[in-house]
């Protein structure tokens, strides 16, 4: 009677730790998880594992890191919901209904998204407003083959989710401005997203590739600014970082470059920097032809927990110094827990301090160890999410 006893309880005991095993949330969440079979990064791991996820879009805006910090300042009470229906563009009358419209034309607040796949065809470059998101998730939205995105004089604008590509030069003309009023806008170069004395800007999970000029230009004192989880691919100059030698409002550009995958294909500027100072941490580089990180005018680098794969052929040099100019004993290229394969190799400052980055709680996140940048930089670029619930 008594072992039988205990053998009922013991049973009754075991079936409960089964049950509550199987039903709390948090094995469900791992279960999925699995099935997913990813190993998410940080700003992936706050969104992703949500299936209604398209119900709480704006939750992305909590999910960013780096100099960026939170965007919290896109979301909230007053923010108006657009969605584009017309792939159209008209650079001076942009229609309601169409991506300038909701980008340009309306200054408040805007959460941009879209009704359907789109091919999108500027025919001026488009200027951005602050406190604008433009979230591809869901629907696959190229803009190429014609102008590109360019940021000018505008704060917190978030760009997820996009492919832009293909994007060319463009001569002056007159162009709806990020004010809401037609501005005249000189020679613009063939860039997939350009900056222009822009600040608080996160460009995540877009696919950038084969543009005339280079694929992403942070410039003329722009700063906090966080690029991550983007796919740069087929490209000569890929990411530059700091106007020109000469502009020296380009000192306090602070930018963080984060569990991006670069190439195949990718000759230079991954990124080159200016001035300023550069945070780059968790990306995969899949072989360069000149070289991946490179600079002039005294810049700083903390390149931190990277995997550098040396092409075959060519350099097998990860870095690249402009010599001969008067400040180049500034320079400050550090190396810290990077890997290296296929004979790659880092020519580090030697002796002085690494500098910090010294983020702010809301912008401090946690580098990895370099064995986990493949899984981490696994779903980069923009999201195929349009068949399944779970992007
Ligand atoms: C972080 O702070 C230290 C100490 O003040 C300084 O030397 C370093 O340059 C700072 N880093 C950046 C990116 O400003």
């Amino acid at each position: 009677m008594v072992s039988k006893g205990t053998n009922y309880v013991l049973q009754h005991f075991l079936l409960a730790i089964v049950i509550v095993i199987f039903f709390t949330p948090k094995y469900c969440f791992a279960k999925k998880s699995k099935l997913l079979g990813l190993k998410m990064n940080v700003i992936d791991q706050c969104w992703r594992p949500n299936s209604e996820w398209r119900k709480y879009r704006q939750q992305l805006a909590t999910c960013s890191v780096g100099y960026v910090g939170k965007m919290t300042n896109n979301i909230g009470k007053s923010l108006i919901h657009y969605k584009v229906i017309d792939s159209n563009d008209d650079p001076i009358n942009p229609k309601p209904g169409t991506l300038r419209y909701g980008a340009s034309v309306i200054q408040e607040k805007v959460w941009i998204t879209f009704q359907k796949d789109m091919n999108i065809i500027l025919l001026k470059p488009l200027l951005i407003s602050s406190f604008t998101t433009i979230d591809g998730r869901g629907v696959e939205v190229h803009i190429a083959n014609n102008a590109c995105l360019m940021i000018f004089k505008a704060t917190n604008i978030i760009i997820h989710s996009i492919k832009i590509h293909h994007c060319k030069a463009q001569t002056p003309g007159t162009v709806m401005g990020p004010n809401g009023k037609v501005t005249h806008l000189g020679q613009v170069d063939g860039d997939a997203i350009r900056l222009v004395t822009a600040s608080k800007i996160w460009i995540d999970h877009n696919t950038l590739y084969n543009c005339e000029d280079g694929l992403l230009d942070v410039t003329r004192g722009s700063t906090d600014v966080t690029i991550s989880n983007n796919w740069f691919r087929e490209q000569d100059k890929v990411m530059l970082l700091g106007h020109d030698d000469g502009y020296v409002r380009d000192l306090n550009m602070k930018v963080t470059v984060v569990y991006n995958h670069f190439g195949p294909n990718c000759n230079q500027r991954m990124p080159r920097i200016r001035h300023g100072y550069a945070h780059v941490a968790n990306n995969l580089y899949l072989g360069w032809m000149q070289y991946a990180l490179g600079g002039s005018m005294g810049p700083s680098l903390k390149s931190e927990a990277n995997l550098f794969i040396a092409p075959k052929i060519g350099s097998k040099e990860v870095t690249w110094r402009k010599t001969g100019l008067t400040n180049e004993d500034k320079w400050e290229f550090h190396s810290v827990r990077d890997a290296f394969e296929n004979g790659a190799s880092f020519a580090v400052t030697k002796g002085g301090r690494v500098p910090k980055p010294n983020y702010s709680k809301e912008q401090s996140f946690k580098v990895r160890d370099v064995k986990l940048v493949r899984s981490l930089t696994q779903s980069s670029g923009a999201f195929q999410c349009s068949r399944t619930s779970i992007c």
